[in-house]
């Protein structure tokens, strides 16, 4: 679907309404940098090119009216009085980016519809893209001059405060902030970021991604539990490192004192110890165009996801080696939160047909799963389109 499609399939919808305005909102994979945001440190994300786009025009009262071209349902609210909705869920994200904004200025009423082929539950991010999409567009439609980082800010508290999901910022940021043909390498800390352009063409090399079939939602308790064994971690250290406020203030140096900690400690503090100098280095290498060193980093941030963080799972595992054995795969990794979703694979380009081949054969054999294989390049961030 287009923004003219978009656009027409609004007028359709509501059709007393005026003209649309057309917003998209892109997914993201993670190259390398797993776990790391909520802990102030760095990731390095790219936007894809499968994307949420909204369609909407403001209204004359403070209803919100939604339709999901995607879910074939609608849904509204009113802005002075509205809570989750258990009937549409995937309207919460919207509902959710209207109260962060609610906090400090008032809103007009609109009307929605949206659509999107970011897969869902795919830890490709398509929660992210909905929430980021919906700010842009609710920034467009008020006039408002709200900066690109505000919006990202208060689309991650949407998603923390209104959903309940404690999510770091990464995926947020990458959708509003990506760039065609790069990737962006961000400090969660200080929100510093830079763009590298992702010389994987040039390399003759993609991106794959495969998705693992296996669904686990991130309210998930584990991923609460993760963040507050770093908690842990980081007040253990302090008796030593007094000054630290976050892992990310932990060097690869002190990885003496990480090894005294309690056994689980020890192993979620050394992954992201490890994998916050694995981004360091990956972007080095990346500048530099060697992408086979940087492939070896992606294999390295899979060891250590599985086996200090624990937040892979069999199916993930085996997606991986799979990768790992075809000749012409630089390095595969799982991506986003773990226990599900997809792995990120950077394979050069005459490897691909033999990777999925690979995939297609032996991973449907030894699991209940079908696997689905995207190749995407880097795209733009969130974006006003014309139509
Ligand atoms: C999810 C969260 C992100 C990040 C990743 C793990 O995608 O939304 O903020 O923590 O998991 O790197």
């Amino acid at each position: 679907m287009n923004a003219r499609e978009i656009a027409a399939a609004f007028r359709q919808q509501f059709p007393e309404a005026a003209e649309p305005v057309v917003v998209r909102a892109p997914g993201r994979v993670n190259l390398i940098g797993e776990h790391t945001d909520y802990n102030d440190g760095f990731v390095l994300p790219m936007a894809i090119d499968a994307q949420i786009l909204l369609a909407g025009s403001v209204r004359d009262d403070q209803q919100v009216q939604i339709y999901s071209l995607d879910f074939q349902e609608g849904t509204s609210f009113d802005l002075n009085d509205f809570s989750q909705s258990t009937t549409a869920p995937w309207s919460n994200y919207i509902r959710g980016v209207c109260a962060m904004f609610l906090e400090t200025t008032p809103l007009k009423g609109m009307n929605i519809v949206l659509s999107g082929n970011v897969p869902q539950g795919a830890g490709l991010s398509s929660s992210a893209a909905l929430e980021v999409g919906t700010a842009l567009l609710i920034r467009t439609l008020n006039n408002l001059d709200t900066p690109a980082v505000e919006l990202v800010k208060l689309a991650q508290r949407a998603e923390n405060e209104f959903v309940g999901v404690a999510c770091g910022i990464m995926d947020q940021f990458i959708s509003m902030l990506g760039k065609k043909d790069h990737v962006l390498f961000l400090d969660c800390r200080s929100l510093e970021y830079d763009l590298v352009p992702a010389p994987f063409g040039a390399n003759q090399a993609s991106i794959v991604v495969i998705d693992s079939g296996v669904k686990r939602g991130l309210v998930d308790s584990e991923y609460n539990l993760r963040r507050s064994q770093c908690e842990a971690a980081v007040s253990e250290l302090k008796k030593n490192l007094p000054e630290i406020k976050a892992l990310r203030d932990v060097g690869v140096e002190h990885l003496d004192l990480i090894n005294q900690l309690e056994p689980e400690l020890q192993k979620r503090a050394r992954h992201v110890v490890t994998e916050n100098q694995r981004v360091l280095d990956a972007v080095k290498l990346l500048r530099d165009g060697q992408i086979q060193e940087f492939g070896q980093l992606m294999n390295e941030s899979h060891a250590s996801l599985r086996d200090d963080y624990q937040v892979s799972c069999p199916e993930l595992d085996l997606l991986v080696e799979i990768a790992q054995s075809v000749p012409g795969v630089y390095g595969s990794r799982m991506t986003g939160a773990g226990f599900g979703g997809c792995t990120v694979t950077l394979a050069a380009n005459d490897s691909i047909e033999q990777l999925k081949a690979a995939v297609l054969d032996q991973y449907p054999k030894q699991t209940q799963y079908t696997p689905r294989i995207y190749v995407f390049n880097a795209s733009e961030g969130a974006e006003k389109l014309t139509f």
